[in-house]
């Protein structure tokens, strides 16, 4: 037996208690500080988890073809673990702890699975929704920093749902990028597209996670939104969403994402000349925002 395992305790004959100091022991010479804080306060969490519910072999068994099932789902347009993560809350706990952000600043909220890297850049004024069916809507948005100072380079990517409430890459039907696009903000910070409202529609529960949402008397939806990830030179991009005003999700989001700052007034306009000049036939809705950027420290 080498001389260091010689000197290392004991670990023998413990009890429900005495294992965990056993196991953290065991990561002691664990070199990365940060790695070893981590996987220490893992094992403390667990096992008081294990022993505060007193968990039977049956639940571990369960919980480990649970996990299992939602490995075996996942695939590259799928991420079973990260809708996990947003249904237990893990994802905005993430997201609070990492964006605590300053005054005038916009909030943050989860990214999702339906954004699309480097989508096609349009003029201002294009229609996102390429004339497909639904209410009409302009939106008018502007960006600065939290002092209301121009910005340099901003890049704004949009994407949402359709009428039906799919996104584009839910439907192999389609042969182009639908209702997504990037738009470059003009000196001012502002830009404008057209586009439709979206829909609230369910997050995927044909999987371990809808069986855990129906194990739980949950629902899957999400409310309706406008996704936008901002990005501008020195500053933190920014990935949020505008919610639309008095969808009956909003108190109940699937994913824990709402936050009152985040909900858009989606206003109802009468037929006539819309602000880009567009006439109008029929009645529109129209959102006007502003996103404020924080500055990278
Ligand atoms: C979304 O908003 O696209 C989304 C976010 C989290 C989970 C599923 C969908
Ligand atoms: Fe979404």
């Amino acid at each position: 037996m080498s001389r260091k395992r010689q000197m290392e305790p004991a670990i023998r004959d413990f009890d429900e208690r005495s294992i965990t100091d056993a196991v953290i022991d065991r990561f002691q010479n664990t070199p990365d500080p940060r790695l070893k804080k981590i996987i220490t306060c893992l094992v403390r969490h667990l096992h008081d988890f294990v022993r505060e519910v007193d968990l039977t072999f049956d639940e571990w068994l369960y919980a480990i073809r649970f996990l299992t099932r939602t490995g075996r789902i996942c695939s590259d347009s799928r991420q079973e673990f990260v809708l996990l993560s947003d249904t237990l809350g893990i994802s905005m706990l993430v997201d609070a702890i990492n964006h605590r952000m300053p005054e005038g600043a916009t909030a943050t909220t989860v990214l999702g699975p339906f954004y699309v890297e480097n989508p096609p850049e349009f003029p201002p004024g294009f229609d996102i929704s390429r004339g497909g069916k639904g209410e009409r809507l302009f939106v008018q948005a502007d960006v600065s920093s939290v002092s209301g100072a121009p910005l340099k380079n901003v890049v704004a990517d949009v994407w949402q749902s359709d009428t039906d409430g799919y996104y584009d890459v839910q439907r192999p039907d389609l042969t182009q990028p639908t209702l997504r696009g990037r738009f470059r903000p003009d000196a001012q910070g502002r830009f404008h597209f057209w586009s439709i409202l979206p829909s609230p529609y369910p997050i995927s529960h044909d999987g371990p996670v809808g069986q855990m949402l129906i194990a739980t008397a949950r629902h899957p939806w999400r409310p309706a939104h406008l996704h936008f990830m901002i990005s501008a030179d020195g500053h933190e991009k920014l990935i949020t969403h505008v919610f639309v005003q008095n969808d009956p999700y909003l108190d109940s989001d699937a994913v824990f994402g709402v936050k009152s700052s985040l909900i858009g007034n989606y206003t109802h306009e009468p037929p006539g000349v819309a602000p880009d000049g567009r006439e109008m036939k029929g009645p529109w809705r129209k959102l006007v925002y502003h996103f404020g950027l924080k500055r990278l420290l």
